[in-house]
């Protein structure tokens, strides 16, 4: 059989710095599990724009669409700030998910004991938090049309439009009711049902499709805007939270800071199952760019190290050695090793995102 395929997206700013440390990982898989994966790598984003004029190269699409996941870095700068918006290094990652028709985006927030007291929120709020926030990912404001900047009598509207269909919030519904049954069955979905009407449909279908194929698990409703104010009051309410792509983009921000750094948080993009019975997948870290801190080996590779084991378990059921990627994770902090990120108000010394790394594949040699 042949090698499961992977393409390397490594993006922009710290993006290829935490891809660095996940392709060790990659070669310990091989090396010591026997998981050998054909890897593939090529340019999205500014980087992209860079060689190509364009954020997403036509050949890029195409090998995204040919192997079995892609994993992908992060993309976006100030250096590509001023360019026209087709061609922002965001709209490359946004045709991906648009055209691998990944509408299904898991953003789990995990709270590690090690980082429990780190948060800005008090202990005993977020320590042995477990969430996973579903994001709808291909619809939307994102994506619906009409959009853009036109003129109105002698001013200029800017305009976006929020659309959902039926189907599209039906497939995403049970992807959530899906994974909360492997989980502890609760669901709590989210829109503006009080001011929009697509938040409307979205609550109507939701409980259609609850009541019709998944009664047995427990669903609940909640204004975004209370969800919000509760993830923070208290997230441990929460165990599966299924919302829309805008919604879900803030929401899962928010999500992140309660396991106390953004560089903690990964992320599954999922969409249909393939002929191979894999489904469409991307993986990448919730966390973007960073620019600020860009070549200077302070990002923590964490989220995107996470990210790739969530591929391990969703698209290469591998789930005993994803499950040992998030412990030797979980050790490494246990024992105290922090990079710049997860420093506390009173200091200590941060590790590099290569020492990171590093310490991550001792603690997968010690696993062994
Ligand atoms: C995210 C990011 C993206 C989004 C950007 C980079 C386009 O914020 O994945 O959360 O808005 O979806
Ligand atoms: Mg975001």
């Amino acid at each position: 059989m042949a090698n499961p395929s992977l393409l390397i997206l490594a993006g922009d700013g710290i993006g290829p710095e935490v891809m660095a440390e996940v392709k060790k990982i990659i070669a310990w898989m091989g090396a010591r599990r026997g998981v050998t994966f054909d890897v593939a790598e090529d340019l999205v984003g500014g980087s992209a724009y860079d060689k190509h004029g364009t954020p997403l190269h036509d050949d890029t699409m195409a090998k995204a669409q040919a192997v079995d996941a892609v994993l992908l870095g992060a993309v976006g700068g100030p250096k590509y700030d001023t360019l026209d918006f087709s061609v922002k290094p965001e709209r490359g990652l946004l045709r991906l998910r648009k055209e691998m028709d990944l509408f299904s985006n898991l953003r789990p927030a995990q709270c590690f004991d090690a980082l429990a007291d780190f948060s800005s929120l008090k202990k005993d709020v977020v320590a042995g938090l477990d969430i996973v926030i579903v994001r709808e990912l291909t619809s939307g404001v994102y994506f619906g049309e009409p959009r853009g900047i036109f003129t109105e009598g002698n001013e200029r509207v800017g305009i976006n439009t929020q659309r959902y269909t039926e189907s599209e919030i039906a497939r995403v519904a049970r992807s959530a009711f899906e994974l909360a049954r492997k989980r502890a069955n609760k669901v709590c979905s989210m829109e503006k049902a009080n001011v929009m009407e697509s938040g409307i449909l979205w609550r109507e279908v939701v409980q259609d499709i609850h009541d019709k194929e998944y009664p047995d698990v427990a669903l609940s409703h909640m204004y975004a805007d209370n969800g919000a104010m509760q993830l923070v009051r208290w997230p441990k309410q929460f165990d599966v939270i299924v919302t829309d792509n805008l919604f879900g983009d803030i929401l899962s921000d928010c999500a992140a800071m309660l396991t106390g750094s953004l560089g903690m948080l990964p992320s599954a993009s999922l969409g249909a199952p393939m002929a191979n019975g894999r489904p469409k997948a991307l993986y990448e870290p919730v966390h973007g760019s960073a620019p600020d801190i860009a070549g200077q080996g302070k990002a923590n590779p964490i989220a995107c190290i996470l990210s790739f084991a969530m591929a391990l378990r969703y698209s290469f059921d591998l789930g005993e050695d994803a499950a040992r990627v998030e412990k030797a994770v979980e050790q490494v902090l246990a024992n105290g090793l922090r990079t710049a990120d997860l420093m506390g108000p009173d200091g200590g010394t941060p590790i590099s995102t290569s020492q990171m790394g590093d310490a991550i594949i001792a603690a997968l040699d010690a696993s062994l």
